[in-house]
């Protein structure tokens, strides 16, 4: 029996001959690259397609293609792959700041987001992730999610020159470029999807097609649906009859990765978008790229190998390129993706989902519960910690971690859905709702940060909250994502209900146009916008003098009182404790909590000393970022 070791080496004799059949000779450079990264993916491709007997064929095209791909990179990312090879984790700096924005929204098209880029670094980005840009069908495309050309940047918005050039400016004004990696499936457009609709069996052979409802009926056994409320089920028809993959909606079909090909040529695709110059590589909807027969056909285990088999290609050809997870699962689930040889980087949509959660019932325990629990990642990963996104709020804490709180996780949710959409007396938020689903009783929620905090409703205490669940998306460590317009307090847009593509789409209520108004108030206090902009540019400024904010690493710290959040971030010498009040009223916490600290400590936000042996009264939603000495023992 030969060891993994031998098997991959025999492999990569196998494939270099192949290569080298078709003139391909690797550079010192790449062959420095398959010896650091091929045994892993010869290791995840067989774990995928090892019992094919022409294997060893796929993995010869997958590296060509690799290969390719180097060759093809330009000067400038070259030199940027041995910066980030000398470098690999220069995502977890205490610096890194994301912002996102749809180009047109948010600046009509690449030429006026080019023009932003002054802005952005007067707000501090180091990373700013454009959502979908790539040519989509007209009408609905799912906000771009439906990709007709991995290549072509949507006609109205620019071309793919201007967004190579756009990348090298970011790249020059210390920003990275993230894009979407829409892996899982193509809009019904893309010439693979029209192939296949026309009988071509290789295309046929990239999507799930079906010829009845035979096989279709077993799978729904078992699938969730994303949109029932665009229809049910994870199958369409196709106009012959047969049945087509498609979770999500109806012009969004599911890629065949049984099929290698597939595998082969969504390779090609990604790099070509890391020759285009971006550095993460949003892996969307990563949990559902595996289907099995009797599952869910979510988080499988051949959905790991793949993205680590994508991982691997990507260090041997494009290794300045990193990805994130987007897997908006249960958090044991969420956790699975995130490995320095998987995604570096995941969204962490639990502790987004529980700020709401402690904002709504002015109780951070299920949020310190989590940040206890569910936090710590391995070495050289991060979370991207974001308020909200472009998508709706799903409540995805973990059921079981609720009932030890002595919470019963579908009430919870209820009431959260209830909360958030102004169904429950005396709520702050003016949210809408989403795919409520009366068969299944699930619902999410839309709505911009300042309308689901109280801004919209004139709430006191709106400003606060959006400061407050800004700070602790900014203190958790990782990268903090901010929705660009959220810095200014934008409110909920209504006008996608007159959009007849977007009017069944509630996620479009928080998707707004440039808030050109609020922008022009950013620097007047007085108002809601200016509050918001002063708060958070402080916050940010801060934020970046604070190296003990950089990484992941938390220590949880005990506040006795329900609605005080608290935990630690350690560094070397110091820590900072940040203490954040959840309820409307003041909370004073006893100088006993703090009798194992020093007796005084710096409140970095302000500056000022604080004696913390006086016990420290918080105002209503006010938080402190506190720096202190830790003892010698280390605690
Ligand atoms: C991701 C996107 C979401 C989209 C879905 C299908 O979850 O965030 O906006 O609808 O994938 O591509
Ligand atoms: C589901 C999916 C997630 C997607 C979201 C869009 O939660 O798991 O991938 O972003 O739906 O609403």
């Amino acid at each position: 029996m030969l060891t993994i070791a031998q098997q991959a080496a025999a492999a990569r004799a196998f494939v270099r001959d192949r290569l080298a059949e078709a003139g391909t000779v690797l550079d010192d450079v790449l062959e420095r690259r398959m010896d650091a990264h091929f045994e892993r993916l010869y290791r995840h491709f067989t774990d995928v397609y090892g019992d094919r007997a022409d294997c060893l064929e796929q993995l010869a095209a997958v590296v060509a293609t690799a290969a390719r791909a180097a060759a093809e990179r330009s000067p400038d990312l070259r030199r940027l792959d041995a910066v980030r090879e000398a470098d690999p984790a220069w995502y977890l700096d205490h610096r890194m700041l994301g912002g996102v924005c749809y180009v047109d929204r948010y600046a009509g098209d690449l030429k006026g987001l080019r023009a932003r880029i002054p802005y952005f670094r007067e707000l501090g980005l180091t990373y700013l992730h454009l959502m979908p840009l790539f040519a989509a069908p007209a009408g609905d495309s799912d906000g771009g999610y439906a990709v007709s050309s991995y290549r072509e940047v949507d006609p109205g918005l620019g071309t793919t020159a201007q967004l190579r050039d756009l990348a090298a400016d970011l790249r020059a004004a210390g920003i990275s470029l993230v894009v979407d990696f829409v892996f899982n499936h193509t809009s019904d457009e893309h010439e693979w999807a029209l192939g296949a609709v026309a009988g071509d069996p290789r295309y046929e052979g990239f999507y799930r097609i079906h010829p009845d409802r035979t096989i279709p009926d077993l799978y729904e056994r078992t699938t969730r649906e994303v949109f029932p409320d665009d229809y049910p089920g994870s199958f369409v028809q196709l106009p012959d009859g047969r049945w087509i993959w498609s979770t999500f909606h109806r012009f969004q079909w599911d890629l065949n990765y049984a099929n290698p090909a597939v595998f082969e040529a969504m390779a090609g695709e990604m790099l070509f978008l890391a020759n285009v110059g971006v550095e993460v590589l949003r892996l969307d909807a990563a949990a559902f790229i595996w289907k099995e027969l009797g599952t869910d056909c979510e988080n499988r285990p051949e959905a790991h190998a793949l993205i680590r088999a994508f991982n691997a290609v990507l260090a041997i050809a494009a290794p300045a390129v990193v990805f994130k997870s987007e897997a908006i699962v249960h958090p044991d689930r969420v956790a699975e993706y995130i490995d320095v040889d998987e995604c570096r980087l995941s969204y962490n949509p639990l502790q987004m989902a529980l700020i709401w959660d402690a904002l709504a019932t002015r109780d951070a325990r299920l949020l310190s519960q989590a940040l206890e629990r569910r936090h710590a990642t391995a070495p050289g990963t991060a979370w991207v910690n974001y308020v909200r996104s472009h998508d709706d709020i799903g409540w995805t804490f973990a059921d079981e971690d609720a009932a030890e709180l002595g919470i019963d996780g579908f009430e919870h949710r209820r009431f959260l859905n209830a909360f958030y959409v102004d169904r429950f007396p005396g709520s702050f938020a003016r949210g809408v709702p989403f795919q409520e689903n009366p068969r299944t009783g699930d619902a999410r929620v839309s709505g911009t940060t300042a309308s689901l905090a109280g801004v919209e409703a004139g709430d006191p205490h709106g400003v606060a909250r959006v400061l407050l669940a800004h700070g602790v998306a900014m203190s958790t460590g990782g990268i903090p994502l901010l929705y660009l317009g959220d810095e200014v307090g934008q409110l909920n847009d209504h006008s996608y209900l007159a959009v007849p593509e977007h009017a069944s789409d509630s996620r479009w209520v928080h998707r707004p146009a440039f808030p050109a108004a609020r922008y022009a108030e950013r620097d007047d206090p007085g108002t809601d916008a200016g509050a918001v902009f002063a708060g958070l540019r402080r916050l940010i400024a801060v934020r970046r003098s604070i190296p003990e904010l950089a990484g992941g690493a938390l220590v949880g710290f005990e506040t006795h009182d329900p609605h005080v959040l608290g935990y630690q971030r350690p560094g070397v010498e110091r820590t900072v404790l940040v203490l954040a009040n959840l309820s409307d009223g003041p909370r004073v916490v006893a100088a006993e909590r703090f009798a194992a600290l020093p007796e005084t400590a710096q409140e970095l936000l302000t500056e000022a000393e604080v004696h913390l042996r006086e016990g420290l009264v918080l105002p209503p939603l006010g938080f402190v970022w506190l720096r202190v000495q830790r003892a010698a023992d280390g605690s």
